[in-house]
């Protein structure tokens, strides 16, 4: 595996000469953050070994390198989810890729539907932990010491310290910032109602179809992570309650504003 990472990264470093320090993966609808960079190089996935294809629908499946308020970065826009059929080691490999990159914080963002009662569609929720009935964990499989230990520790998978930062530039923008858990699903089928209030149930803020194996793979290796979803719908509304893709897609190209300044902020900071 490692060979296949190195591959990718030289094939990368031979493209550009971009360092990135931070890292950026861009969820459902939140692609047009990526014209916030100064991009020097995009590469499509397609072009790079052993990357796997984003298939979905807003998505469009390139590494985006540039630089974003004042740092190198590089950005995924597109990003593997386990509904595509893709295995969890493909979901997360341009993860590790990143990490060879030199990549210090991984920046994360999603699509979410809200099982907060207090949660309404547009809000931002920072991700302070995660809880997964997802796709099987990414690390299964033979450890692979060069990346990380056999048994992680996951006690911090959300970084305080960045938490801490991104809730004070949102107070300082008037941004009404929320915090919770995201639970982590496979889809594709958005979930029941009697799944939402599970989810709300078990302690569950946000429901979504991502994050959790690329967190997962970054906290293996050590990066620093700080996550954001945005809530696109609400499943524990009582009344009709339909949701479908473009729903969620236009809630998240109205949020993306919030987004894209909480995201630059910190990356400022870093
Ligand atoms: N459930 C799961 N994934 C999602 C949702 C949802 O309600 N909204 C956006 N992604």
């Amino acid at each position: 595996m490692l060979k296949t990472i190195y591959e990718a990264v030289q094939f990368i470093q031979h493209k550009t000469d971009i360092r990135p320090e931070a890292g950026i993966v861009l969820g459902s609808g939140l692609g047009s953050f990526a014209s916030e960079i100064e991009a020097e190089c995009e590469i499509p996935y397609t072009d790079i070994p052993h990357f796997p294809v984003s298939t979905v629908e807003g998505h469009q499946g390139k590494l985006i390198f540039g630089s974003l308020a004042g740092k190198n970065v590089v950005a995924m826009a597109g990003r593997f989810h386990y509904y595509e059929g893709y295995t969890e080691q493909e979901i997360v490999f341009p993860i590790r890729v990143m990490k060879f990159l030199g990549i210090k914080t991984l920046f994360v963002s999603n699509a979410a539907g809200g099982t907060n009662a207090s949660f309404k569609v547009g809000d931002l929720m920072i991700i302070n932990d995660h809880i997964s009935l997802m796709a099987p964990n990414p690390l299964i499989g033979r450890n692979e010491d060069d990346l990380g230990p056999r048994f992680p520790d996951m006690s911090e998978p959300y970084k305080k310290d960045l938490i801490a930062k991104a809730k004070k530039i949102a107070d300082a923008n008037n941004i009404d910032i929320k915090e919770g858990i995201y639970f982590g699903v496979t889809g594709p089928t958005f979930e029941t109602r009697a799944e939402y209030k599970m989810v709300s149930i078990l302690g569950g803020d946000a429901v979504g179809m991502s994050t959790v194996q690329e967190v997962i793979a970054a906290n293996h290796m050590g990066i620093p992570v700080f996550a954001v979803s945005v809530i696109t719908d609400l499943g524990i509304r009582d009344e009709e309650n339909t949701i479908t893709h473009e729903e969620v897609l236009q809630a998240a190209k109205e949020a993306e504003p919030k987004l894209t300044l909480i995201f630059k902020e910190l990356i400022r900071q870093l």
